[in-house]
């Protein structure tokens, strides 16, 4: 199995990374993917199942090492997204790179992906039907990286994950976790409101850094 670059550093400096829970399906690398998450990137660009593949120029699977131990989710690609088939590479994610940077991430070494993977037109909110049929394929995303820590950026992420329709104020601020796999998860605003609301910046930089004292706490935990 190829070793992750950090663990390569890690173990340099006599710490052994823990292996990631097994997965249960078999997921073989190519190409710093799988062979599983590039199937299921060939059906999400195959796929016509909402009205939203009739303007797409891209589907925007995501983006990210396999093996990453952070998974952000957003709400869905914009014009730039849908542009170039990637996540978050408009303002608002100048903005995440921002944020990533603020607690010590690259861009690189997270995973970055949205609820819908086709843009809705006029950047409007998703709708029920669209996340109804597009979420699938995120829990089954998360199902093959298997992330140490997910990050969900605004209401549609986090309602979307955690099966709730509470609004964000009542899910921020507290320690959640992703489905049976209990993956810990931490709600916070999405950055393109805080492009709007510069004032809330700090409220992310807090829940961010409560998601890095859960990370460091299930590694921790780990191994003991
Ligand atoms: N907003 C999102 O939610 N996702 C993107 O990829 C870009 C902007």
């Amino acid at each position: 199995m190829a070793i992750h670059p950090r663990s390569q550093h890690l173990r340099e400096i006599g710490i052994v990374r823990w292996q990631r829970r097994a997965s249960n399906t078999t997921s073989v690398r190519v190409d710093g993917g799988s062979i599983e998450l590039k199937a299921l990137s060939d059906k999400v660009r195959q796929c016509q199942a909402c009205s939203l593949h009739l303007r797409r120029q891209n589907t925007v699977f995501g983006h990210g090492p396999i093996e990453a131990d952070w998974l952000f989710v957003g709400e869905a690609p914009g014009s730039n997204e849908d542009k170039q088939g990637l996540p978050f590479v408009g303002r608002a994610g100048q903005l995440l790179n921002s944020i990533l940077f603020s607690i010590g991430l690259a861009r690189d070494e997270v995973y970055i992906t949205n609820v819908l993977k086709c843009r809705p037109p006029a950047n409007r909110d998703p709708m029920g039907e669209e996340v109804i049929q597009c979420e699938p394929y995120l829990h089954d995303q998360i199902n093959h990286i298997r992330p140490e820590i997910i990050v969900a950026m605004g209401r549609f992420a986090a309602q979307a994950l955690l099966k709730s329709t509470s609004s964000i104020a009542e899910l921020r601020g507290q320690g959640h976790e992703y489905s049976e796999l209990k993956i810990p998860l931490v709600v916070t605003y999405h950055p393109a409101y805080l492009l709007r609301s510069l004032l809330e910046k700090q409220k992310v930089w807090k829940d961010l850094q409560f998601a890095q004292s859960l990370f460091s706490g299930s590694k921790n935990e780990r191994s003991i």
